[in-house]
């Protein structure tokens, strides 16, 4: 089935122009400007016989964003979220590839579950779920997680995860830290980084010094400290000024570690609706991580999407619901107060992460790409309701605050999701 989206501001990490987007069934088959010669007898062509025909009326069009930080609570927390709620909570706020964390109840800790859980998702037929895999066996830091030792035996792989992480935990454990690391590197697999041993600046100096010589891809997860941010900027400049370095580096921030601070936490309840792992800081640090932002150290922004019931809220869960607000926020925050350009936002949003990910047939709005696509009214200014939002998480710190730009509808493989 063909869809022509036509008169769109059509926007990415590399352009801006005005035009229409064409898809056939799942893969996006042309991108024309409207400034090209013969524009409109060429839309005339395209949408004859089209089953789809969206005017697009100037709204912005971009590719779906991609989360790579997100937790979905399946199995065994369905009381905080299920998998189509945080499905539908994802297209709601623009995403179309996620990749959820492995603290649920068993751990994802092998390939049978992470594929288990895969398929699921990819039944309900509404964004691309990418489970992670644990790095140590139950989450429990003492021994490699059964996927990493069964590659280690080279028996057969039929699930390979785009990450690798003990999100919610660090670990302890040098050495199986620097096996995991190394049997990662082997695999080409990112591994993201808890960093909380001893506070977040020591544990992401700690992590980066244990992945030296190990040649892994190393992503440090919600970089959240002004020198946490430093360390990182220090670190990627030395392994660009020395070369091949047998490490790479990446980091990610959180919506809310780029919009609110220390006193806001305390205000909503340090130990209850204001807690968030890592916890929310000071205004310096908030100022930090977008600097870091704007000049390429830090390379994502991550929701951290945390659903907690109100009742593990009150009893001290760390976390947020992110998924929903995460570009208004941004939006709000980055290029509304902090000279971002649209193409920056959604290079941190959707492009980079796909980077990270090795997902090559996405990130982009250009031909040959996956029809992941989400439309934004940039004008629209809306309240937050967390009692609107489709997920289960009702944990939003920004209940009663009015956000500029509304995700209005999203596509993911050529399917409307939302
Ligand atoms: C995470 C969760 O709830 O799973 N919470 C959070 O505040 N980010 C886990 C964690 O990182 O502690």
């Amino acid at each position: 089935m063909r869809t022509v989206l036509y008169n769109y501001q059509i926007v990415d990490a590399d352009t801006c122009l005005n035009g229409t987007v064409v898809i056939d069934d799942k893969i996006i088959t042309d991108v024309i400007s409207a400034d090209s010669f013969n524009y409109a007898q060429k839309i005339d062509l395209l949408s004859t016989g089209a089953c789809m025909v969206l005017n697009g009326n100037g709204l912005c069009l971009t590719s779906g964003f991609v989360d790579m930080h997100a937790h979905f609570r399946e199995p065994g927390f369905s009381q905080k979220e299920t998998l189509e709620s945080a499905s539908l909570a994802a297209a709601a706020g623009g995403y179309t590839t996620v990749c959820c964390m492995a603290n649920t109840k068993p751990p994802i800790d092998t390939m049978e579950a992470a594929l288990a859980l895969r398929t699921r998702a990819c039944e309900l037929e509404l964004i691309d779920l990418y489970p992670v895999i644990s790095i140590t066996k139950k989450m429990q830091g003492n021994k490699l997680s059964e996927f990493l030792q069964s590659v280690e035996e080279q028996k057969q792989i039929t699930y390979m995860p785009l990450l690798l992480s003990e999100d919610g935990r660090d670990i302890a454990d040098k050495e199986l830290y620097r096996r995991a690391m190394r049997i990662a590197s082997v695999l080409n697999i990112p591994l993201s980084c808890h960093c909380d041993l001893d506070g977040e600046d020591a544990a992401t100096q700690r992590v980066i010094d244990i992945a030296k010589n190990t040649n892994c891809r190393l992503h440090i997860a919600h970089v959240s400290t002004k020198k946490a941010a430093g360390i990182v900027r220090r670190e990627k400049a030395g392994i660009k000024a020395r070369g091949a370095d047998g490490l790479s580096l990446t980091a990610e921030a959180t919506p809310h570690h780029i919009s609110l601070n220390d006193r806001l936490a305390k205000k909503l309840g340090a130990e209850t609706n204001g807690k968030v792992a890592p916890p929310l800081r000071a205004g310096r640090d908030r100022t930090a991580i977008i600097e870091a932002l704007k000049d390429g150290t830090i390379d994502v922004i991550a929701t951290d999407h945390a659903p907690h019931t109100m009742f593990d809220k009150e009893n001290g869960s760390p976390g947020f619901t992110g998924l929903e607000t995460s570009f208004a926020v941004c939006n709000k925050v980055l290029a509304g107060e902090n000279n971002f350009s649209l193409k920056q936002l959604l290079a941190l949003m959707s492009a980079n992460p796909a980077r990270i990910l090795g997902l090559n047939d996405r990130g982009k709005i250009a031909k040959g790409m996956r029809a992941d696509i989400t439309i934004i009214d940039l004008e629209k200014t809306w309240t937050v309701d967390s009692y609107n939002f489709k997920s289960r998480g009702k944990n939003t710190p920004y209940n009663g605050m009015m956000l500029t730009g509304k995700v209005l509808r999203t596509i993911s493989d050529g399917k409307i999701v939302y």
